[in-house]
């Protein structure tokens, strides 16, 4: 198993791409921004964070071994405007097991743009890396991100009372979860 994507992967309004040292004021934008971090595992970010990262682990490009994680850059293919990234984690090789995150600048948000993309992360997870299972973790005040979860098919499994404490606060977690042939159900209901 492992996943080396072609770049940019395409989709019908945008790009997805691995981030550079040129988009550190777009990320910053976004990044920084207490209301966009308040419910992501990463506090809001300074330019030497996200320098840090640049280098470190949002350099990947493809996936070779499960702990890795494959973060790609949303660009809106009309402007050339980074407006988000998204986020693959492979957590298991011998479970097939991967995790999809995402954040926009809400500047960009409310469009779809993040579920476009987020549908182009769960086909290269489930037809390219090969993934048997893709769930997403996601706080039960975080409205958005629980329907944009809805949105692209996936399934609520669990609503965990207290499971981690976050941010000052014990949080109840929402589950998500779709599998490979719920993916493949749903691409030839969509034909
Ligand atoms: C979670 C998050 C990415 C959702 O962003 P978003 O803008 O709602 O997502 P999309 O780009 O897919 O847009 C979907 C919205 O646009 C609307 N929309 C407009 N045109 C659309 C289109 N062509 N296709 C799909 N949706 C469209 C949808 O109805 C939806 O709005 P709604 O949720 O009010 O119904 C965003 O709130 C965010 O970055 N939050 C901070 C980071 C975060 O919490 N990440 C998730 C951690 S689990």
């Amino acid at each position: 198993m492992s996943l080396s994507p072609k770049y940019p992967v395409r989709t019908q309004r945008l790009l997805l791409r691995p981030l550079t040292a040129d988009d550190t004021d777009a990320l910053l934008a976004y990044r920084s921004r207490p209301d966009v971090c308040r419910y992501v595992p990463f506090e809001p970010m300074t330019p030497s964070v996200i320098k840090e990262r640049l280098s470190a682990q949002w350099a990947l490009t493809e996936l070779t071994d499960e702990g890795q994680a494959l973060i790609l850059g949303i660009e809106l293919a009309a402007t050339g405007q980074l407006l988000g990234d998204v986020v693959l984690f492979w957590h298991s090789r011998e479970h097939q097991g991967g995790e999809l995150g995402y954040v926009v600048n809400p500047d960009f948000g409310g469009h779809g743009y993040v579920t476009e993309a987020a549908t182009a992360m769960l086909r290269l997870g489930f037809e390219e890396l090969g993934l048997h299972r893709i769930i997403a973790r996601i706080d039960e005040r975080n409205g958005p991100s629980a329907r944009l979860a809805r949105r692209l098919g996936m399934r609520q499994e669990a609503h965990l009372i207290e499971n981690e404490w976050f941010k000052g606060d014990w949080s109840n977690e929402f589950q998500f979860a779709m599998l490979a042939s719920e993916w493949h159900a749903q691409q030839a209901a969509s034909q």
